[in-house]
């Protein structure tokens, strides 16, 4: 499928940038790009950007995997919504997200109240690819990575499509995913 040029000029992204009012907050499954993605898209907005799996581990002092360990999956999602909700507190114009917060009902709800939930749906084999650059999540480790992020991207299909907004990335360039989701988010203000 061939997408329509992208074309949006400094002047255009500091008018979107001034009349977006709330965060937008990055959401899909590990691997799709939510961390780079967001910090080009900060870039461009000139807005600060904040990784909620970073400030997660800063927070608790851990990392995800050793939190996962020591006191369960429940326990990390609530630690992620009272995170994500400060994080939208405060001034950050991009919050990229850990992949499963947006399935959690109420840190979706919090998201779609306070922030612009921003859907970054992947393929199979680029979510694969990605994800094996690294050894760090929990969710990965027990078994064959395919498998476990194709039954993911079904079960977590429904939620991530409440986001008002999803932007298809692949193997592209994050230039022009951000470049995508800031003309959905003009088409969207
Ligand atoms: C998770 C995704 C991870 C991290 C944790 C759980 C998930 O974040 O929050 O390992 O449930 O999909 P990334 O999506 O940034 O890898």
């Amino acid at each position: 499928m061939t997408q329509a040029p992208l074309a949006l000029s400094d002047a255009e992204i500091a008018g979107i940038a001034r009349r977006l009012d709330r965060p937008l907050v990055l959401v899909g499954l590990m691997g799709a790009g939510k961390s780079t993605v967001g910090r080009r898209l900060a870039a461009l907005l000139d807005a600060s950007f904040m990784d909620a799996d970073e400030e997660i581990e800063r927070s608790a002092n851990r990392a995800i995997a050793e939190i996962f360990e020591e006191f369960g999956e429940e326990y990390f999602r609530d630690g992620e919504r009272r995170v994500i909700a400060r994080l939208m507190d405060e001034d950050y114009g991009v919050i990229a997200t850990g992949g499963g917060a947006f399935v959690n009902a109420e840190t979706r709800a919090l998201i779609l109240e306070r922030g612009l939930a921003v859907w970054l749906d992947c393929d199979i084999d680029t979510l694969v690819k990605r994800t094996a650059r690294r050894d760090t999540r929990p969710l990965l480790r027990d078994g064959d990575p395919r498998e476990i992020l194709t039954r993911l991207k079904d079960q977590r299909a429904a939620a991530y499509s409440a986001a008002p907004i999803r932007v298809v990335t692949s193997q592209g360039s994050q230039d022009i995913t951000s470049l995508r989701i800031l003309e959905a988010v003009d088409a969207w203000l």
